[in-house]
């Protein structure tokens, strides 16, 4: 099985990033996959979610890039700044500040921008989930270079049209300068109001934009607040609860699609192997 890095990118705020990345991690952890959750965005919504509020914590993302301005001889690596295992097993967080903000323009102006992806380098978890800023910034930008796949979370009102456009433009932007490889996943559809016009409408436009929109679509739930206030990802809380169950559902169809395309990357390794030694130097 491939190691995975997804990032939960819409520079729109409040439509479910931190909400989706924590609770797709927490899945992913319980279907037994070594997981990391790196809270890229300062705000440090995700930290808190697990971590809750009034932890400071002793390592950071903010930590790994106060690093990254200095000189090293050695490449510093992001395993070294994880802040905490969790109390879910097998799940473990690089958590995040405000102070990381302080550090933006310096950042900036010594083009840091490599460094998140630089860090992941000899990763050994099964899946990385980036939760970065609601903005098109660096600390965002730095999340779409070192991703390998990319999720769009939008929350159904007219606006989301217009930013899965610009979203478009920025993973081509992305894709043709930095990471080629990346694979949009598709968008998820948040706060879902079940059979209404308006919904079902935003979402064939999306359709016709070109965007894979995945399934099952995540309900509206007042739940999904609690679970935040109660410092513990829905999943977890609340495993039966419809809003878990969508997860729970987009979290297995984003894995089955992976074990196919495993599968098929396997079958061609396969036949690659099988060819002969000339045959092989002439598709190499
Ligand atoms: N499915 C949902 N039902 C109800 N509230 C939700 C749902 N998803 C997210 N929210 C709420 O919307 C707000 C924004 O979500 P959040 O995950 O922080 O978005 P983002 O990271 O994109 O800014 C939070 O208060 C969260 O509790
Ligand atoms: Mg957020």
């Amino acid at each position: 099985m491939s190691q995975k890095i997804r990032v939960i990118y819409n520079q729109k705020g409040g439509v479910g990033k931190t909400t989706i990345a924590v609770n797709l991690a927490a899945c992913s952890a319980i279907r037994g996959k070594r997981t990391l959750l790196i809270d890229s965005d300062p705000q440090g919504n995700a930290s808190s979610y697990i971590l809750g509020s009034n932890k400071q914590p002793e390592k950071s993302l903010t930590h790994y890039y106060e690093s990254c301005l200095h000189l090293n001889i050695f490449r510093q690596s992001i395993f070294e700044y994880i802040t905490s295992q969790t109390r879910i097993p097998n799940l473990h967080l690089v958590a995040c500040n405000r102070e990381l903000e302080e550090l933006r323009t310096k950042l900036e102006n010594k083009h840091k921008i490599m460094k998140l992806k630089d860090g992941l380098k000899n990763n050994t978890y099964d899946h990385v989930y980036l939760d970065p800023p609601p903005a098109n910034d660096f600390f965002s930008l730095a999340c779409l270079i070192a991703a390998t796949e990319i999720i769009i979370p939008i929350d159904c009102d007219a606006f989301s049209i217009r930013a899965a456009q610009e979203i478009k433009q920025t993973i081509d932007e992305v894709k043709q300068d930095h990471n080629p490889s990346l694979i949009v996943k598709g968008i998820v559809v948040n706060q879902y109001q079940k059979g209404t016009k308006h919904s079902l409408g935003i979402i064939l436009e999306l359709k016709k934009i070109g965007y894979q929109v995945l399934e099952p679509y995540i309900p509206t739930s007042i739940k999904v607040r609690e679970s935040h206030s109660e410092v513990k990802p829905i999943v977890i809380g609340y495993p039966d609860h419809p809003v878990s169950q969508a997860l729970f559902g987009l979290f297995d169809e984003l894995d089955k699609s992976e074990n196919k395309l495993d599968s098929q990357i396997e079958i061609k390794n396969i036949q690659a192997k099988q060819q002969s030694p000339e045959e092989s130097k002439i598709h190499v």
